[in-house]
């Protein structure tokens, strides 16, 4: 080689160095993916347990404007469906499509965002004389977290795609076909006046039963008629039985919630519907109102009779409810609590996409409660847990799971993501596992410009030990600019397994394994 070929190389290397150095990896996971694909093979650097068989279905949003709009925040994003397959044999593969929702066809058609309702506004904004429309439209983007029901009659499993919203959307799972969208019968009856629309995108299942509870938030339109709340059993994708229903002086926002073998438990922040500014703003955030002096309310639903009990609590935004289960007279029940409904501004798209607004934005995370419900009494004791010299960020975390066989039971281990793991900048992210049963088995992971999301917990078969599993979560390699899938040992936290993937997975909310679906 040449001196000046030698140089010229050194040149190119170091401009490639610094460009990789200034371009920020971590707004990757909010830009655009348009890629379509089934069953590429993608491979593992180690062989897979041959129990392990199934398929890790995941969705989140993956384009980010259409045509003359754009959203403003990230939970807006078309949704896309992604499905990791493992064959049993030792092969995956991975597939992905966008969900055929009706507000993705339309803004395809018309090269512009439809009409209906989002999380924040869009930009431009929509013109005022469209804004209605959105709200009674209602949100269609159901891009936050997939599940499967059993549908008794058929004796098959149907699988949705959810949003905070009633409607759900119906897809199957190894072609990833958008079967349609289903807006069940409102088992609480027909009224006119309400806007029903508000519902959970986290199901829970019932204990010793196929089926799952939700909500539905049912807004008055007419003044001095009260605004309600239900309780309501999903016998199936189609079928809904009414549990509980009462009048609430306003209709807060949830968006989860929990469940023993004989409750169900809401719990609603003072953060209401304000239905005139909903109208006036067409978007979720500017249409609730936050009022952080006034207390929370805890319902206690009882399965059996539909009987409510209401319990007074201080004030917080509950993001994520964890796990619920009964200790003689007592609830215990775990959530991830924010301060309030502000630390959403923090998934604005322009914040995530740049390093110094993610630095400086006013964001303080999640923080993992304990609610212990006296119900002889009714009332409520709130606890945090203890604090942990090496992993100071252990209790701030959110997008909880944990291992399914200990749902609705005394459980000790929930695995989360905390997202400000240096204290000062947001998308410095840490994999945590959390021993709420005070055993010293908190264990965590991370790796700089490395940004993994939400894991899913997969036990091993036959297994006594409750953290004897892997956990399963695409992870953005910033140093790479590729994903991969990431397989952590759940009881040590250790990674022991990753396979890259042809294509970058953008930011995803929520997904289930389901075994033996491939
Ligand atoms: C939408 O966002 C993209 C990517 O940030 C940008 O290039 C485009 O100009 C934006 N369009 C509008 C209408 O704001
Ligand atoms: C595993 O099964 C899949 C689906 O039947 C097949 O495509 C793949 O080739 C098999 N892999 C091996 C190693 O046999
Ligand atoms: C959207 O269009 C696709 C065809 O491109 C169709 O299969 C799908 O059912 C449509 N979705 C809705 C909700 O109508
Ligand atoms: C749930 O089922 C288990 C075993 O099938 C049984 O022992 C238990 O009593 C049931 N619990 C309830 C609350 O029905
Ligand atoms: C609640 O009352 C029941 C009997 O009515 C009693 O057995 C139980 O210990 C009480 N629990 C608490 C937490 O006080
Ligand atoms: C709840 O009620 C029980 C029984 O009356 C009482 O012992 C306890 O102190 C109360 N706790 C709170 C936080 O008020
Ligand atoms: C788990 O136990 C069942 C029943 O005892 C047995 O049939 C199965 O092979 C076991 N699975 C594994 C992976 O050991
Ligand atoms: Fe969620």
């Amino acid at each position: 080689m040449t001196y000046d070929l030698v140089l010229a190389v050194l040149v190119i290397l170091s401009i490639h160095f610094v460009y990789s150095v200034q371009q920020d990896a971590y707004s990757l996971l909010f830009t655009d993916n348009k890629d379509v694909f089934l069953n590429k093979p993608i491979h593992f650097q180690y062989p897979l347990p041959k129990w392990l068989r199934g398929s890790l279905v995941r969705t989140g949003p993956a384009m980010f404007g259409m045509g003359k709009r754009n959203f403003t925040h990230a939970f807006d994003g078309f949704g896309k469906i992604y499905n990791w397959k493992f064959y049993g044999n030792g092969s995956t593969s991975f597939s992905q499509d966008f969900l055929r929702s009706e507000t993705y066809n339309v803004s395809g058609e018309i090269k512009d965002i439809a009409n209906f309702l989002t999380f924040e506004s869009v930009s431009p904004p929509f013109p005022l004389d469209r804004r209605e429309i959105s709200v009674l439209n209602g949100f269609d983007n159901t891009n936050v977290n997939v599940y499967r029901l059993f549908n008794q009659e058929k004796e098959s499993y149907e699988y949705i795609t959810l949003t905070d919203a009633w409607k759900v959307y119906q897809f199957e799972p190894t072609s990833i076909n958008t079967i349609g969208e289903i807006d069940p019968p409102n088992p609480r009856g027909t009224y006119i006046g309400f806007i029903d629309t508000m519902s959970s995108a986290h199901p829970v299942p019932e204990h010793n039963s196929s089926y799952h509870f939700t909500f539905l938030t049912s807004v008055s339109l007419i003044p001095k008629v009260k605004s309600r709340l239900s309780v309501i059993r999903m016998k199936s994708a189609f079928d809904r039985e009414l549990v509980a229903q009462w009048e609430v002086d306003k209709a807060p926002y949830m968006h989860s919630f929990s469940v023993t073998p004989r409750y169900v438990i809401l719990f609603a922040a003072a953060y209401y519907t304000n239905i005139g500014k909903m109208l006036k703003y067409a978007n979720a955030y500017e249409g609730l109102e936050w009022f952080p002096s006034e207390k929370a309310t805890i319902y206690v639903v009882e399965i059996k009779t539909g009987n409510v009990h209401t319990i007074q609590t201080e004030n917080g935004f509950p993001s994520h409810h964890v796990n619920a289960y009964e200790d003689n007279n007592k609830i215990i029940m775990d959530v991830t609590m924010f301060q309030d409904p502000a630390y959403s501004k923090i998934y604005e798209l322009e914040t995530l996409r740049s390093p110094t607004k993610r630095q400086n934005a006013q964001y303080t995370p999640s923080e993992i409660k304990r609610y212990s419900i006296n119900l002889n009494a009714t009332n409520v004791t709130v606890s945090t847990f203890s604090p942990n010299s090496i992993f100071p960020f252990i209790n701030n975390f959110d997008f909880p799971c944990i291992n399914e066989m200990y749902r609705h039971r005394k459980y000790c281990y929930i695995y989360g993501v905390a997202t400000k793991r240096n204290n000062k900048l947001f998308s410095s992210t840490a994999l945590v596992k959390k021993d709420v049963c005070g055993t010293n088995q908190d264990s965590a992971f991370a790796l700089d410009n490395h940004y993994p999301v939400d894991m899913w917990f997969i036990p091993i078969p036959n297994s006594t030990r409750e953290d004897d599993g892997i956990l399963l979560t695409p992870v953005l390699d910033g140093d790479k600019r590729q994903s991969y899938l990431l397989m952590l040992d759940a009881n040590t936290m250790a990674p022991i397994n990753r396979a890259y993937l042809p294509s970058l997975v953008p930011f995803t909310m929520h997904g289930r394994f389901f075994s033996d679906l491939i």
